[in-house]
């Protein structure tokens, strides 16, 4: 349900989504935060709601959000400028109106109030997602100001000008109420963080862009620098096609989730596979191979009324999943089983929703061959799901290929599959309804054709991409 805040005053946020995701997140705040005004930039949304900022902040396709400073066309840089004209550009361009930074501040001051008292629970979260940092120092004017490169797994190269990692512990202690205001008579403390793209990175520095804002905000509204431990961080994204500058309105991008122990599937995209598969309540769902039960766990978040299982041969995987199902404290309706996906012990349709990630890709692959295991596992999705239910599958462009042939030949190879495999588990294909084991297959079947096609999108899981399909089961 909209929860509109009781202030009731629009604010314009933008947040950041993985590549492919732009559509969940604008569904998604269309839907939770009645939002209007949007607007799709690439991997951004900017969107305006007056709905209380804790519910912003529970957004699940996203990976970042902040409040809205300014969006401006992009920076326009005389060829061969002077370095006085360049920071002439950068103060008409990314300062302009005063006005515009004296009420941001009002606002993040007025959402500070509220916002401050979740965030120590995303403690010790921040550094899952990097997975390599270099550190260098430069000296500018008398601070020795030291550049983090922070590789990313799924957002590419960020450089954030810091003194430290980031720390609000200001914030987290602060539970004042939005009315009441304790900082306005105490200078905000800021520091800059800038990103930059596109050609316009071989054009500018950073370490430049950062100057002449921190110069202009200190001198023009008396905020005051400070890169250890400031109020504000402001977000510059210089790119060819915009500039925005922002606040980050959470330490930690909204993408770490605080019930999650051990990552497995990037939560955003876990969230849209659940997202797609319109689960409702009373609803069973399974993952047949389930990891740490990343995308299980997503949608229970979401769904109270609903029931899980999750599948997998790895005992450690399996291990981590039940953690995670402790941790997330769903033990009541998260169910974990040993179990392989060529051959479920589960009843012909016997469950409402089918959600997969198939290993591959470096992170999550296996030494299964999984062509050849496709038929087999699809086979047996179909045979479980019920009739209307969905189908939802997150396979590499490889194996979509594979799946788009397995969906419209007839499927010969189901011996040889299982020759293939030699494992014991895939030595019985169940192929009649109640019949959960009826033998070797060694007859041609038809098509999978109950399945019938609804979408397929394309996402960016870090350093590859992985498509997204979703099938519904029309006859039995
Ligand atoms: C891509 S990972 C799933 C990751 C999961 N979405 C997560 O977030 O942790 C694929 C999983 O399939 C499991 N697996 C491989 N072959 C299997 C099979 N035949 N039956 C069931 N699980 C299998 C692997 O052990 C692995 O945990």
């Amino acid at each position: 349900m909209v929860n509109i805040s009781n202030e009731a005053s629009l604010i314009r946020y933008f947040c950041t989504a993985g590549y492919g995701m732009d559509q969940f997140v604008i569904n998604e705040v269309t839907r939770k935060l009645a939002a209007h005004d949007i607007e799709q930039l690439q991997g951004k949304v900017l969107f305006s709601s007056s709905v209380h900022i804790k519910q912003v902040k529970q957004l699940k396709s996203v990976e970042r959000l902040f409040l809205l400073m300014k969006r401006d066309s992009p920076l326009k840089l005389p060829a061969h400028a002077n370095p006085g004209k360049v920071a002439s550009v950068l103060r008409s361009t990314l300062i302009g109106d005063l006005q515009q930074w004296t009420s941001a501040e009002m606002t993040w001051r007025r959402l500070q109030g509220v916002v401050a008292d979740k965030e120590k629970e995303r403690e010790g979260e921040d550094q899952r997602n990097v997975e390599e940092e270099e550190v260098c120092g430069e000296e500018i004017g008398s601070d020795f100001q030291i550049m983090k490169k922070r590789r990313k797994l799924d957002c590419g190269d960020e450089y954030v000008i810091t003194g430290d990692d980031f720390t609000a512990e200001k914030h987290d202690q602060d539970t004042t109420p939005p009315q009441a205001n304790q900082y306005s008579s105490v200078p905000l403390s800021f520091r800059i963080s800038c990103k930059c793209s596109g050609s316009l990175s071989r054009h500018l520095s950073i370490l430049e862009v950062s100057k002449v804002l921190g110069v202009i905000l200190s001198e023009k509204l008396g905020w005051k620098v400070d890169l250890r431990n400031p109020q504000i961080e402001i977000t510059v994204y210089l790119r060819d096609d915009h500039c925005l500058l922002g606040i980050p309105l959470t330490r930690l991008p909204l993408a770490n989730r605080c019930y999650i122990k051990t990552t497995g599937l990037r939560s955003t995209v876990a969230w849209a596979m659940a997202d797609l598969a319109q689960i409702q309540s009373g609803f069973l769902v399974l993952d047949p191979m389930c990891g740490v039960g990343t995308i299980l766990i997503e949608a229970a978040q979401e769904h109270k009324l609903a029931c899980f299982l999750g599948l997998d041969v790895d005992d450690r995987q399996l291990h981590k999943a039940s953690e995670n199902v402790a941790f997330a404290k769903l033990g009541d309706r998260m169910h974990l089983l040993k179990a392989s996906s060529t051959n479920m012990p589960l009843p012909s349709e016997s469950v409402d929703v089918v959600v997969c990630d198939l290993p591959f890709g470096r992170k999550f692959g296996t030494k299964t061959d999984m062509a050849a295991s496709l038929p087999l596992i699809l086979a047996e999705m179909e045979r479980v799901l019920r009739v209307a239910g969905s189908l939802v599958l997150l396979l590499s462009p490889q194996l979509s290929c594979i799946l788009k042939k397995i969906l419209t030949q007839p499927q010969t190879g189901t011996q040889e599959s299982a020759n293939q495999q030699g494992a014991q588990d895939v030595t019985s294909i169940p192929t009649q309804r109640n019949e959960p084991s009826m033998g070797l297959m060694t007859k041609p079947r038809p098509p999978l054709s109950s399945l019938k096609h609804q979408t397929t999108l394309r996402l960016s899981l870090g350093t590859i991409d992985g498509l997204l399909h979703k099938y519904i089961k029309t006859h039995v």
